[in-house]
């Protein structure tokens, strides 16, 4: 069952997502060589709860810690630990806030210091995808021209788009039906209704699209090793589009 969210649930859920966006964009100014993902845990878990929000993450299915650092070639789930970043690196942050029993999701990923041409254009294309899978959100379309719309940033520069891991709906849980792959797909029917709340999240690689569970259990990582970008907004179908919860 896909919800419908009331304006009152979406204000609170634009709270957290006002919450998360700030917090990224906190992470951009702590993001450095020699910084633990462990410091940008605490760092993240201490500004969500000072804005009156909990981490999503924290607890949920058993995730150790508040935010999600997946470096390199880790696409996502990665646990915030005392491994330091390092020049030329690229991290994906994760997180989730909750306000009042309503959550937000979002994600980025960033560059520490300088990266190579060919992993500073697939986060900008992996952004791009992002974009692209919102542009067509408004009432009455299938869920799947989102859908489509991702795959076909990815086909164009030839990017793996890992298929174990989708977008979602969301608001109460982090995870609500439906699930959103970032391909095209027949199971993705649903036709988008007003209130509707979303969390659209391309993840590609470099290369292949095939995935490892690490043995922590959580950390999922490429199996070739090449690199891969995350960027995820969570958003609200309106009367004539779309309104990202988790921007400015
Ligand atoms: N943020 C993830 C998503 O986008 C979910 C993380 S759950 C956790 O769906 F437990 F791994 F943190
Ligand atoms: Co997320
Ligand atoms: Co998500």
């Amino acid at each position: 069952m896909v919800g419908i969210k009331t304006e009152e649930e979406i204000e609170l859920m634009s709270y957290a997502g006002k919450v998360c966006y700030e917090l990224l964009e906190l992470m951009e100014t702590e993001i450095k060589p020699g910084i633990t993902t462990q410091k940008l845990n605490i760092i993240a878990d201490k500004f969500i709860r000072s804005k009156k929000c909990t981490p999503s993450f924290k607890n949920y299915e058993g995730y150790p810690k508040s935010i999600c650092t997946s470096i390199n070639e880790e696409v996502v789930h990665s646990i915030p630990s005392s491994r330091k970043l390092k020049y030329g690196d690229i991290i994906t942050i994760d997180v989730g806030a909750c306000y009042k029993g309503y959550h937000a999701d979002t994600a980025r990923t960033y560059r520490v210091g300088k990266v190579s041409k060919e992993v500073n254009d697939l986060l900008i294309h992996t952004e791009e995808a992002l974009y692209k899978g919102l542009s067509v959100i408004k009432p009455g379309i299938k869920l799947n021209e989102v859908c489509s719309s991702i795959e076909s940033v990815a086909k164009k520069y030839n990017y793996g788009v890992i298929r174990e891991l989708t977008g979602h709906g969301i608001g109460t849980e982090v995870h609500e039906d439906p699930y959103i792959p970032n391909y095209s797909n027949t199971e993705s029917e649903l036709i988008l209704k007003e209130g509707m709340t979303l969390a659209i999240e391309p993840m590609f690689s470099l290369r292949s699209k095939e995935v490892w569970l690490l043995e922590d259990d959580w950390t999922i990582v490429t199996r070739d090793g090449s690199p891969s970008a995350h960027y995820e907004h969570t958003i609200a179908v309106t009367k004539d589009g779309y309104k990202i919860l988790t921007g400015k």
